[in-house]
């Protein structure tokens, strides 16, 4: 029991590492919330400090959502390791180290996916990156694969095994990227998300 609410808390804490606001302040001096579409997270550190930047918050981004999930399986607690991971997306969502203010559930809930399904986690990566190609916009890809990955874990119970935790959690990752979309979908309308020039 106690192992139980030591793993909620370390999860939730872990997603609350804000690595954006970290890499920006210790290696920029900058406040990257300040910056471009003011998200914590890795697509806004790429906009503001450059393609290394943004590469070390997404990885870290997306570790935290692993290591999250592993707990669980490491300190042989019952919960289920998807529950933790949702926790940690709470957490880089909500961050305690940071008011409150962080990313758009993206990075983090790949990781929680890397950790319980990497076959999930490479058709979202692929998913990402063809409609990225095709959109230009980080945050349509972003919610075009959230919504391929619940498709995906759909298919995955028909054919593979049922696995309803799957289906209902990766569900529950795709309405909290949508819900933290909400200015990008209106950007999207209004026809002004900005659109990525090197793909
Ligand atoms: O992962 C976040 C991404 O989908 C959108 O980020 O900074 O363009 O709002 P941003």
């Amino acid at each position: 029991m106690i192992v139980d609410v030591l793993i909620i808390i370390t999860a939730y804490l872990l997603g609350s590492i804000p690595s954006g606001l970290l890499v920006g302040k210790i290696g920029f001096g900058i406040d990257i919330r300040q910056h471009g579409s003011g998200n914590l997270g890795g697509t806004n550190t790429f906009r503001t400090l450059g393609v290394k930047a943004g590469l070390i918050v997404t990885i870290a981004d997306i570790l935290k959502g692993t290591l999250a999930t592993a707990l669980p399986l490491l300190f042989s607690s019952s919960i289920h390791p998807l529950l933790i991971g949702v926790i940690a997306v709470i957490g880089h969502m909500y961050p305690i180290f940071a008011g409150f203010k962080g990313g758009k559930a993206v990075a983090t809930s790949g990781g929680v996916l890397l950790c319980y399904n990497p076959i999930l986690f490479l058709t979202a990566v692929i998913s990402f990156f063809i409609s990225l190609f095709f959109s230009k916009m980080v945050s349509l890809s972003s919610m075009i694969t959230a919504l391929i990955c619940v498709i995906y874990s759909i298919i995955y119970s028909f054919i593979v095994e049922v696995d309803i935790p799957l289906i209902m959690i990766v569900s529950v990752l795709a309405i909290f990227v949508f819900y933290r979309h909400r200015a990008n979908i209106s950007r999207i309308k209004n026809k002004t998300e900005p659109k990525i020039k090197w793909l």
